[in-house]
C-alpha cells in the first residue's frame, strides 16, 4: 500500500510513522511526504530517508480551492491507499476531503470530541479537566469530528504548563497514529456508512 503524509512542522508524528514501518516491516511504501511550507522541519528527515517530499505554499494559489485541487494533484501522483494528516495545519475542502473518503487518518490533540480547533491544551487546563489525550480519526468535511479510530489518555497533573501537557500528550499520540495506520495498510481498520471496523484490534 502506498502512504503520503502531509506535515506542516517538526513532523514527529510522520517520523515516528516512517520509523515504526521500517523497524516492522509493514506491507507499505511511505510514497511521499507533501508540506504547504518550506520551512517544514520534518522534510529533512524525509529526504534523509529516501522519502521523495514536496512543498505547495498555500499563499502562492489565489483560493483555498485552487491550493487544495494543486494539492490533490501532488498527492494523487502518488496513488495513495492512504493519507496521513500529521501537523498538516490547513482546513480542507469538502471536495478534497470527500475525495479520499475513508482513506485519510488525522491526529488530533484531544480527547475528542472535546476541544477541537486549535490550542487544545490550553483549552484543556481552561477546562480544568483531570484526563486529557490524543485521538486519531477519519477527516470528514467537519473539522475534528471525523469517526474516531484509536485515542489515548494522559493525566492533567497540578502544575501542567501547556508546554508540559503538550509533551506528555504527544508520547502517546506516537504509539496511537503509527498502530492506527499500521492498521490500515495490514486491511485491518476500515469504515462502512461511518462506522470504524478493527480486526483484531488487541495485536
Ligand atoms: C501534534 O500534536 C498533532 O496532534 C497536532 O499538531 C502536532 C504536530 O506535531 N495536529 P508533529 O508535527 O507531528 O511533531
Amino acid at each position: 500500500k502506498n502512504i503520503v503524509i502531509l506535515i506542516s512542522g517538526r513532523g514527529s508524528n510522520m517520523q515516528a510513522i516512517v520509523r515504526a514501518a521500517q523497524a516492522e516491516g509493514w506491507p507499505c511504501r511511505i510514497a511521499a511526504v507533501i508540506s504547504n511550507r518550506a520551512d517544514a522541519e520534518g522534510l529533512a528527515f524525509a529526504a534523509s530517508h529516501g522519502i521523495p517530499t514536496e512543498v505547495i505554499v498555500s499563499k502562492e494559489f489565489p483560493s483555498r480551492e485552487a491550493f487544495d485541487a494543486a494539492l490533490r494533484v501532488a498527492i494523487d501522483r502518488f496513488s495513495p491507499d492512504l493519507v496521513v494528516l500529521a501537523g498538516f495545519m490547513r482546513i480542507l475542502t469538502p471536495a478534497l476531503v470527500e475525495h479520499y473518503d475513508g482513506r485519510m487518518l488525522n491526529i488530533h490533540p484531544s480527547l475528542l470530541p472535546s476541544f477541537p480547533g486549535l490550542a487544545t491544551h490550553s483549552q484543556a487546563l481552561a477546562a480544568g479537566v483531570k484526563v486529557h489525550g490524543a485521538t486519531v480519526h477519519f477527516v470528514t468535511a467537519e473539522l475534528d469530528h471525523g469517526p474516531i479510530v484509536a485515542q489515548a489518555a494522559v493525566p492533567v497533573l497540578p502544575g501542567d504548563s501547556e508546554h508540559s501537557l503538550a509533551e506528555r500528550v504527544l508520547v502517546e499520540e506516537h504509539v496511537i497514529y503509527p498502530r492506527a495506520v499500521r492498521w490500515y495498510v495490514e486491511g485491518r481498520l476500515s469504515i462502512d456508512s461511518g462506522l470504524v471496523h478493527i480486526a483484531d484490534a488487541a495485536q
